[in-house]
């Protein structure tokens, strides 16, 4: 196996690789964070930070949701629950069946690939993510751009996704991570190839400024950029999320961006 940074795979190759590795780490991922994201529960990141306290999406009775990056529909459940319409999407069939397994009431599941949507221009009043897609595709400005289409002028589009300043430090939650190991400029995507070279898993890097950019080429005005700290006294981790880290730079970044109309 070949771990590592690696500027030689393509789009396809990627969605790929993620859509095998997520089909087969779901049951591991749901048995893993379950209990953190709840069956219904709208959590924006592994800070803990919620939607019904957060409020990013504005109102979301009787509106039209679509959940990038679905997962298990955690936060899609959420807004049915208040009253929104919810379509969740995931590219993975795995990460899906755990969608149907915590109940489909209020909520049309889909999959598909966040860099081709299969709706019509306009479908949407709302769209959210709480870390689906985005980190993985190598293209994320085509995401940017299939969200902004699918949505109605004056649109919200949230996501949240790795704060940018997280790929400087290895994957280590310990004090091993705290050290700086990789340029911040070094956009190649972090990419695991099996023993005949094939991609099983891919990870893309984006600066803030890279992302802005995609954000207003796409059409959005950025609204406001989120970074969660780590709540005092929170010992329970995610992964590299630690008390340590957590106390020491931001983990996640949550971007607020509105379609201009
Ligand atoms: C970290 S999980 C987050 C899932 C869910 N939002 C949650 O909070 O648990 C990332 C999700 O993105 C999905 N994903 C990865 N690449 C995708 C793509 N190109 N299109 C749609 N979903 C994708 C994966 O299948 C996975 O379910």
């Amino acid at each position: 196996m070949d771990v590592g940074r690696s500027p030689d795979v393509g789009p396809e190759e990627a969605v790929r690789a993620n859509r095998g590795w997520w089909d087969g780490d779901a049951d591991a991922y749901q048995a893993e964070h379950g209990a953190f994201l709840g069956d219904a529960d709208f959590v924006w990141c592994p800070e803990g930070l919620r939607e019904a306290d957060a409020r990013l999406l504005g109102e979301v009775r009787g509106r039209r949701v679509l959940e990038v990056g679905c997962g298990a529909a955690q936060c899609g459940r959420w807004l049915a629950g208040q009253g929104a319409h919810p379509v969740a999407f995931d590219l993975s069939a795995g990460q899906l069946r755990h969608a149907r397994r915590l109940g489909t009431d209020g909520i049309a599941l889909v999959q598909a690939d966040a860099m081709r949507l299969p709706f019509a221009p306009g479908s949407f009043d709302l769209a959210c993510s709480a870390f689906g897609a985005v980190p993985f595709v190598t293209d994320s400005a085509a995401v940017m751009r299939e969200v902004a289409r699918v949505l109605r002028p004056g649109g919200r589009w949230v996501f949240s996704a790795s704060h940018p300043i997280r790929w400087i430090f290895p994957d280590d939650g310990g004090p091993g991570g705290l050290t700086v190991r990789q340029s911040y400029f070094d956009r190649s995507p972090y990419v695991e190839r099996d023993d005949d070279g094939t991609a099983t898993y891919a990870e893309a890097h984006r600066t803030l400024g890279d992302r802005v950019a995609e954000i207003v080429a796409a059409g959005f005005a950025l609204t406001a950029l989120l970074e969660p700290e780590w709540p005092p006294g929170e010992t329970r981790t995610w992964a590299q999320w630690t008390p340590l880290r957590g106390a020491l730079f931001p983990g996640t970044a949550i971007y607020v961006c509105e379609l201009m109309a």
